[in-house]
């Protein structure tokens, strides 16, 4: 008897976990639906608080840095993290308890509960396109707002590309003026930027949120938009227009002193704006035709005893990257910067496969997966929906939810990231029908795992979120 009660009440239990509704799952739960801790806030002054804070230092081990142990019972909410991001964090899962179960806005209302809760990846991130098609202000703080949902940190804000240069630059201000507007084929206008007073007002923002902004700066290649601007950046110096077209373009930085130059006065700039400790330097997709043609390429090659054009740009990469080391940052350079040597400090993003992030590790470099075929949220999530360039396959829900990025357990990978490119994503309808819910599946991949697929669908049909 007491044997078949001991597993009713476990039974009863394990229900009353599948109700409590937080993202992303937290890594322990137990929950007794039964007994509720509950105040009315208008009744409640702060020095009778039902709030426990702790910080407890480095005590509490398995907590880690992001980590967070929650407990409701009779004498009231206790929270105990080992830093203020801990607490935040476990601030957030209280808040999404307490909406699902308050009846009204003065009720605070929460079950009887312990959640022991930390990350399973250090970085994970989320990357948006504002070149491909510009988004407001507004619509980036939502943007930033789904990654506090999902207790995502690192924002890896992609601000330059062929089709659009997206951050006003004091010292250069064509850059905005000419690179931040294209003609569309239909004749049309599209562009914009953000000013740095919106890009100091965005990273506050994020900053309250616990999320860092890695702000991108593409070189050497989809640089098409400054090249129009300044058309001397590039080998061949024509004068070139916005593209209003995708793909792969042949106008890219030339490996120049005033092109260094240049691109150094521009990530000065940079780095004043985003106290991120990381700068993305891109570097992938870079057609050299333009090198081979430059007598300036040539002599460079000669001087620095450069093999071939990977060589050149990994001579490009690394000279980049040691002057952003000298301001006390550390660059990421996506897959192709392993091609021709690499740095050693350099953070590489593996985007195609997982093949140059693996290379990478194994050097020793530093490593976030976002490979393609499970991250990339601009490809079609199932065959209901259109495939839109022919490098898209099907990104579905449950792939994202089973990301694992570091299979091998290898402890250079950092974590993971999802990509959301714009191409074809030219309203925030779309936008946001690409982000949702795979950013949730993505979410509980970097912090807890992704262990139960199914409980996770149930979650999203509850929050509405399903994609129909
Ligand atoms: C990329 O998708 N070209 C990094």
């Amino acid at each position: 008897m007491k044997h078949i009660l001991s597993i009713l009440l476990l039974a009863a239990v394990g229900m009353a976990q599948a109700q409590l509704i937080i993202t992303p799952q937290p890594q322990q739960v137990t929950v007794d639906t039964t007994k509720f801790f509950s105040y009315n806030r208008e009744q409640i002054t702060m020095k009778n608080s039902p709030y426990n804070f702790v910080t407890l230092g480095t005590f509490d081990k398995q907590l880690g840095k992001e980590g967070y142990r929650l407990e409701v019972k009779e004498s009231g909410i206790l929270l105990v993290a080992n830093s203020n991001i801990g607490l935040y964090y476990g601030q957030q899962t209280i808040r999404q308890i307490i909406a699902q179960f308050s009846p009204k806005p003065e009720i605070v209302k929460l079950p009887y509960l312990t959640i022991v809760d930390y990350p399973q990846y250090a970085y994970r991130g989320l990357h948006l396109d504002v070149c491909r098609h510009f988004y407001s202000k507004e619509v980036v703080m939502q943007y930033i707002d789904e990654m506090l949902r999902n207790k995502l940190n690192y924002f890896h804000w992609h601000l330059t590309d062929d089709q659009g240069w997206r951050i006003e630059i004091k010292r250069y201000p064509k850059l905005t003026e000419v690179g931040a507007w294209r003609t569309e084929a239909d004749g049309s206008k599209h562009g914009g930027y953000y000013t740095q007073d919106d890009i100091r007002e965005i990273v506050n923002y994020a900053r309250e949120r616990n999320i860092t902004i890695i702000p991108e700066i593409e070189m050497p290649g989809h640089s098409s938009a400054a090249v129009a601007a300044y058309p001397w950046l590039s080998c061949s110096g024509d004068e070139i227009e916005v593209p209003n077209t995708y793909g792969i373009k042949k106008d890219i930085f030339c490996p120049t002193d005033s092109t260094f130059q240049f691109l150094k006065n521009v990530l000065d700039e940079v780095c004043e704006l985003f106290p991120s400790p990381y700068i993305h330097i891109g570097g992938d997709e870079v057609p050299k035709a333009q090198w081979k043609q430059s007598s300036a390429v040539r002599a460079l090659k000669q001087k620095e005893n450069l093999k071939n054009y990977e060589q050149v740009q990994h001579y490009f990469m690394k000279t980049m990257d040691s002057y952003l080391s000298t301001k006390g940052k550390r660059s990421i350079g996506w897959g192709e910067v392993t091609r021709g040597g690499l740095s050693e400090q350099m953070i590489v993003m593996s985007w195609r496969g997982r093949y140059a992030g693996n290379k990478a590790a194994n050097k020793g470099n530093s490593v976030i997966m976002a490979p393609r075929f499970t991250c990339y949220f601009d490809y079609p999530q199932s065959s209901k929906d259109k495939k839109q360039a022919w490098w898209m396959t099907y990104v579905p829900l449950e792939k994202v939810y089973k990301f694992n990025p570091n299979k091998k357990n290898k402890p250079q990978i950092l974590g993971g990231q999802a990509n959301l490119w714009t191409e074809y994503i030219s309203n925030e309808a779309q936008l946001w029908y690409q982000l949702k819910p795979r950013v949730y599946a993505l979410g509980e991949a970097l912090w807890s795992g992704g262990k139960d697929y199914d409980a996770f669908v149930k979650k999203m049909e509850k929050l509405q979120l399903l994609n129909k």
